[in-house]
């Protein structure tokens, strides 16, 4: 494709960290919602893509799940973003799932912002997890060097306007663009079978801006745009670069970390499709031969 006009786009920021150290609790804060004690047992099973607001500037943000089953979840999650958010407990400190999401942002290469939260708690120790991370190789400012960390509290809302300010300053740093002018490109963040909407897929959109009407790919499934919703289920027109917006109107559900892109014409569409789905049973029927 010949490149186009570029714009500013908006941070993808991953909120990563162990288990029940407040991922979804300041995400929930920060955009005013109650996510969290909606969950089954507190424990997020699934990547949530949400877009907030600050001082006129978009922020994407994708929670992901600290529980030590979701691996893969967690990786997906730092591939496609540009921003990591370790949140760790300040009561609790570095955690195993810290140190594994460490290693997930280091290996996708993408700064690191820590977030210490629960500062609130009378038995927080902010200090201790500065310390606990520089065995782990993320040297924060006040340690001499140059990582980025904010304390906050989800429970008060102490210093959210903070850290929201740190990740602006992080992504002026990093300089984000893309062209809203071509056909949209991006990432299946998840997928499920809806009983009466059908298959929906949460994606976000990394390159290009995406239409209702649009003809869409993604992995084995294709279909075409119905509708765009973002995150509070408002329809939409357009979803530009960096934006995270739900799309029905697929004929099955794609899998989550599937790039998706937007072709000409349906024809196409299923060739792609129907290509790759036979792809995929050749090599389940190569696993079971072997
Ligand atoms: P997973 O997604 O399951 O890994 O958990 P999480 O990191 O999203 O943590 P979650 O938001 O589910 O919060 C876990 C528990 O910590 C809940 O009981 C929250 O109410 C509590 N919590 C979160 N943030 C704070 C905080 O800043 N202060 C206090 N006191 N409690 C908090
Ligand atoms: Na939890
Ligand atoms: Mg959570």
């Amino acid at each position: 494709d010949e490149q186009g006009e570029l714009i500013t786009r908006a941070p993808v920021v991953t909120i990563m960290g162990h288990v029940d150290h407040g991922k979804t609790s300041l995400l929930d804060a920060i955009r005013k919602t109650n996510v969290q004690t909606g969950e089954a047992g507190g424990i997020t099973q699934h990547i949530g893509a949400y877009q907030v607001e600050q001082n006129g500037h978009k922020i994407t943000f994708i929670d992901t799940p600290g529980h030590a089953a979701f691996t893969a979840m967690r990786s997906r999650g730092a591939k496609s973003t540009d921003i990591v958010i370790l949140v760790v407990a300040a009561d609790d400190g570095v955690m195993p799932q810290t140190i594994e999401a460490i290693n997930h942002a280091r290996a996708a290469k993408v700064p690191v912002i820590v977030a210490i939260n629960k500062i609130d708690k009378p038995s927080a120790d902010p200090t201790r997890v500065r310390t606990e991370l520089l065995q782990h190789e993320i040297f924060v400012e006040s340690m001499g060097g140059e990582t980025l960390d904010v304390e906050v509290s989800a429970k008060t809302g102490e210093n959210l306007d903070k850290l929201l300010e740190t990740i602006l300053l992080q992504s002026e740093v990093l300089d984000l663009k893309a062209d809203p002018n071509r056909s949209a490109e991006g990432t299946v963040i998840e997928a499920k079978l809806d009983k009466g909407r059908g298959p929906v897929a949460t994606v976000l959109v990394q390159r290009g801006t995406l239409r209702p009407g649009d003809i869409v790919v993604a992995g084995s499934e294709w279909g075409r745009v119905r509708a765009l919703l973002n995150d509070r289920g408002t329809a939409m027109t357009e979803a530009e670069p960096s934006t995270p917006v739900e799309v029905l109107g697929f004929q099955g559900a794609p899998a989550a970390g599937d790039r998706f892109a937007v072709v000409e014409t349906e024809a196409r569409a299923r060739e792609i499709a129907d290509y790759r789905a036979r792809q995929k049973r050749e090599k389940a029927v190569a696993r079971q031969t072997t």
